[in-house]
Formats: structure tokens, C-alpha cells, sequence
């Protein structure tokens, strides 16, 4: 697995197109890969990028930089390939951890958020762990795959100040979150669309062997769950609440 330090477009797209060319054949991985670089141009024009910055409310209201609007042509370019970065609107997280609260227990008594650490996997310029932080979580922490990215959430982390925050211990990490090693606490662990397909079964096996090894309550909040059935499959979650808009997964007892 390369560092995140070298992560180069090139050998990126390489990756994308013989990953690509493995499962449908050289022609039609071409053809894709032509898709994604008409796409990239399509999402560069002025238009496009008036769009991203129309999220830029948030970072109004709390002196940070959390819009997609901001992301260079080499981020976007991998983002493509990866998935393009793009921040969770306050009111759509806000509702999913109103949900999330309002979970029974086995005991019947709501989740308690102290007892949790909340993990953003791909966690971008770091929004979710800002927004996050407005609940007593015990901790909180992100991982991102790109380095510009990564700078960006830490010096967001430094930076924000509401009176609403909770939680003071947030971490942000550069890393593949495919091969994240979780924490052994209870988790809340957080997805807004960061991986293809292989990338969410990867996640997932290593959940179970965590939790086969570890035995602990884990809840997942997926966002735009588009990979949802990667998700059913797993022996140890079920779902337990969604909407169109987002999925929750609680590990079976
Ligand atoms: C849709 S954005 C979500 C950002 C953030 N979680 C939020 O909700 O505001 C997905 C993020 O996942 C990151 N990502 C993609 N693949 C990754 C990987 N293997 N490891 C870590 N981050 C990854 C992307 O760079 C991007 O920042």
C-alpha cells in the first residue's frame, strides 16, 4: 500500500484502469476511464464550481474551511478516481445523530454518547468531526487517504470554536481507512460514500475481525448508503433505522 505522501495521479489512474480492466476487460475499463476524465472536465467549469461553493454556510458561521469549493484540480482529479470530496450538510448529520440518540439499548435506555468514539472514515477537510463534536463523544477521530486534504482538517481542528462543542479530544489521521485499524472502544463509525465497492468489503472484514476479537457495541452511519448490501451481508450488523438519506447498522448482540 503506498504512503499517502506519494500518492501520485498517475499512478492512480494505473491502479483505477488495471483494477478496472481485471473485472470488465481492457476496452471497456478504457472507455470508463474516458467517462471519468470527461467528467472531470465537465465539473471544472466555472458553473460546476459556483455549485460547490454554494456549501460555503458553514464555514461562515465557524471561521473554517470545509467547502468543496476550495479543492484544487489535483485533489478533484483524484477524488475522481477515489471519491470526489464533498462535506455532509449540518442538517442532514444532525438528523442521523438525533436517530442514532434516539436508539434504544438493550436496557431500553438511549445510547450514550460518552461511552462511544465516533470515527469519520475519509474524513476529508473534517466537518463531520467539527459537527461531532457538538455531542459528548468520548472521542472523536478522522481518517483521510489525501495529505492536502488531512492539513486542511487539522488546521480546522485548531481553529474552531462554538460554544455548542462537547467533545475536546478530535484527531484527524492521513491514512488508507480500508485498512484502518479500529479503535477498541465502542464505535459510532461514520461513511459518506468513501470507497468503491471493494473498499467498503475490505472496511467490513476488518470490523468483524475486530469485533470477533473484540466484542463491543458499533453502530455505522452510512450516508447516501449507495453500497448498503455490503453492509447487509455482514453477519454481525443489523440495520436498524434508515431513510432514503442514510442507513443505521448496530452490531448484533
Ligand atoms: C464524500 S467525502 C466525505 C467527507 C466527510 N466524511 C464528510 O462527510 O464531510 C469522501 C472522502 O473520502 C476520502 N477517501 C476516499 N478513499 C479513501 C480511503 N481509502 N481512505 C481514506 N479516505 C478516503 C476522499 O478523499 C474524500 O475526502
Amino acid at each position: 500500500m503506498n504512503s499517502p505522501s506519494q500518492i501520485s495521479v498517475l499512478q492512480t489512474a494505473w491502479q483505477w484502469w488495471t483494477y478496472a480492466a481485471a473485472y470488465e476487460g481492457y476496452f471497456a475499463a478504457t472507455r470508463r476511464l474516458v467517462g471519468v476524465l470527461w467528467e472531470f472536465v465537465r465539473d471544472s467549469t466555472p458553473e460546476r464550481l459556483r455549485q460547490r461553493y454554494g456549501d460555503a454556510d458553514y464555514d461562515w458561521d465557524y471561521r473554517v474551511n470545509t467547502t468543496s469549493g476550495a479543492v484544487g484540480w489535483r485533489d478533484r482529479l483524484l477524488g475522481m478516481f477515489h471519491s470526489a470530496y464533498q462535506p455532509t450538510e449540518p442538517a442532514a448529520f444532525h438528523e442521523m445523530l438525533d436517530a442514532l440518540q434516539q436508539t434504544p439499548n438493550l436496557d431500553r435506555t438511549t445510547l450514550k454518547f460518552r461511552d462511544f468514539t465516533f470515527v469519520d472514515l475519509g474524513s476529508g477537510k473534517g466537518r463531520t468531526l467539527l459537527m461531532a463534536s457538538d455531542y459528548p463523544f468520548r472521542r472523536i477521530l478522522g481518517v483521510e487517504l489525501l495529505p492536502s486534504l488531512h492539513q486542511i482538517a487539522q488546521q480546522n481542528l485548531r481553529q474552531y470554536k462554538s460554544e455548542s462543542q462537547k467533545c475536546f479530544a478530535l484527531e484527524a489521521i492521513c491514512a488508507d481507512a480500508t485498512a484502518f485499524p479500529f479503535p477498541e472502544d465502542p464505535l459510532v463509525i461514520y461513511l459518506f460514500n468513501p470507497f468503491p465497492e471493494s473498499g467498503m468489503r475490505r472496511v467490513f472484514v476488518n470490523l468483524e475481525q475486530t469485533l470477533r476479537a473484540h466484542p463491543r457495541p458499533v453502530y455505522v452511519l452510512y450516508h447516501n448508503p449507495l453500497l448498503e448490501y455490503v453492509l447487509s451481508e455482514s453477519a454481525r450488523l443489523r440495520k436498524i433505522a434508515g431513510t432514503r438519506q442514510y442507513s443505521l447498522f448496530g452490531s448484533q448482540r
